[in-house]
């Protein structure tokens, strides 16, 4: 059957699909097989893909569309398999998106030191946000394509490993994701939701904990809208089987002090040492903890987040990031240097971009926020980022800031230091820069916690509800113990 032909005895041809999402219909779950079934195979016009993309963003999608479409993207590849005994163990996190977020790195090394399989299929940079892959990328040598047996061998070894989508893994997302972002339909609900949530059932993972970012630098700028895409994903990763916690977290200003793939790397190992930003740790250790108590693995969000802290503290993280680096392809030596080294021997590895440019405040003040968006853009035009499908990118491209919120700075004072390999920033790019500090007359103060909300599937809470002992002590586990 040829899927973009007109079909007397199969259905309406894929233009006719697309017609009816275009004019608002609902398709159904035979029509959107049909959809990703030649999306896989490569048998549309990739301005068909792109017009069917457009027609979801623009029209939406139903909750049973939304599941249909996970479905198919999921089954689009393999469904991994894994022994019996790991089932509970088995449990992963994915992020919506956003400016300096490096918690996936961290994190998945803390939960394998703590008994879990983390089976991590993860995307690359999508519009101005980064992407997990990218940054690993960064490291030479690493490999994010594996085959599903050799994933199980290193979770049976190592507990852990990040992926990218490939022929055998959701390649339907593959296609998507990357259409997705040059054909301006990042920000679909239903395609977010799908995308993420097809890579987590085919991981076949028990449990997920879920970032979902809001704010200005987000791909939702409003906690309300980002609360309604939480609970899309709430839902449909319960209607999949799969214990699913959503977190919302602020994306004003960026995660930590450092943007761009080998920069993040590098404060990820920072983290993964028990060192680095307080805002990265706190994120790291909540959403671990979470998982740990959804799995039955702690008793409570806050025994789960102390476990995480203490991998992190006694270098067992580190070790584990070390030994997936290097079951994922990184050469003993680089990997060792890498999470054993010193800042400058980590440089030696990851390499540093020609030029390091720092910027002065332009007034005395108190940083009253670093704002995420501008500092992505140009470091996205400065070749980090990607304008068309599968270009390749420069990833010690990044800036690192050098204030933080609440903090004062006098007037000529460098608040951010720029990596980049091009000769000159431009005028323009350096007045987008400066626009993204903004500082006012008062007296310094301590930001308040990235964390704003956390919705599970009966309903939302606090982190304060959800941390205390008593709010969620043993028995509470939305899994139980095995
Ligand atoms: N991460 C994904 O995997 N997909 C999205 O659509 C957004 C973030």
């Amino acid at each position: 059957m040829d899927p973009t032909g007109p079909g007397p005895d199969s259905g309406p041809s894929l233009p006719e699909l697309i017609r009816k999402k275009r004019d608002g219909e609902r398709l159904r779950d035979s029509e959107i097989r049909l959809f990703v079934r030649a999306v896989t195979r490569g048998a549309l016009q990739e301005g068909q893909t792109g017009a069917m993309l457009m027609a979801i963003r623009l029209r939406g999608m139903d909750p049973d569309e939304t599941l249909a479409l996970t479905r198919e993207m999921m089954v689009s590849g393999r469904v991994l398999e894994w022994p019996d005994s790991w089932q509970r163990l088995l449990v992963d996190k994915h992020s919506t998106g956003g400016v300096g977020d490096k918690v996936s790195l961290a994190l998945a090394p803390a939960l394998a030191v703590c008994g879990c399989k983390v089976p991590m299929i993860s995307g690359r940079g999508l519009g101005h946000t980064g992407g997990t892959l990218d940054k690993l990328e960064s490291v030479p040598g690493f490999n994010i394509s594996q085959s599903p047996e050799q994933m199980r061998h290193i979770l049976e070894q190592v507990g852990c490993c990040i992926v990218g989508q490939s022929e055998e893994l959701v390649p339907a997302d593959k296609v998507l994701y990357s259409l997705r972002d040059v054909t301006a339909t990042v920000d679909s609900l239903p395609l977010i939701t799908a995308s993420i949530l097809s890579k987590k059932a085919a991981e076949k993972v028990s449990a997920l904990v879920l970032d979902v970012k809001f704010g200005s630098a987000a791909l939702y700028a409003s906690l309300e809208s980002a609360r309604t895409l939480a609970q899309s994903l709430v839902s449909v990763g319960s209607r999949l089987g799969i214990c699913t916690v959503a977190v919302l977290s602020r994306m004003d200003g960026p995660l930590g002090r450092r943007v761009g793939n080998s920069l993040e790397v590098l404060e990820a190992l920072q983290c993964l040492g028990g060192q680095g930003p307080a805002d990265l740790r706190q994120l790291v250790t909540m959403l671990g903890g979470s998982l740990l108590w959804q799995c039955g693995q702690a008793g409570s969000v806050g025994q789960g987040a102390a476990r995480i802290a203490a991998t992190l503290d006694d270098g067992s993280a580190l070790g584990r990031f070390q030994a997936m680096l290097q079951a994922q392809g990184v050469e003993a030596g680089l990997a060792r240097a890498l999470c054993a080294g010193t800042e400058e021997q980590r440089y030696q590895v990851l390499g540093r971009a020609r030029a390091q440019e720092e910027l002065p405040a332009a007034q005395d003040g108190t940083v009253q926020r670093v704002e995420a968006l501008p500092i992505a853009r140009v470091l996205h035009e400065l070749g980090a980022g990607r304008t068309q499908k599968g270009q390749p990118i420069n990833h010690r491209v990044g800036a690192e800031l050098l204030v933080a919120e609440g903090q004062r700075v006098a007037k000529g004072s460098p608040w951010i230091r720029i990596h980049y390999d091009r000769p000159e920033l431009s005028a323009e790019q350096r007045r987008a820069l400066q626009g993204a500090l903004v500082l006012a007359g008062s007296e310094p103060f301590t930001p308040s916690g990235k964390v704003a909300e956390i919705l599970l599937p009966q309903g939302s809470r606090t982190l304060e509800e959800l941390s205390g002992e008593q709010a969620c002590g043993s028995g509470q586990a939305l899994l139980s113990p095995a």
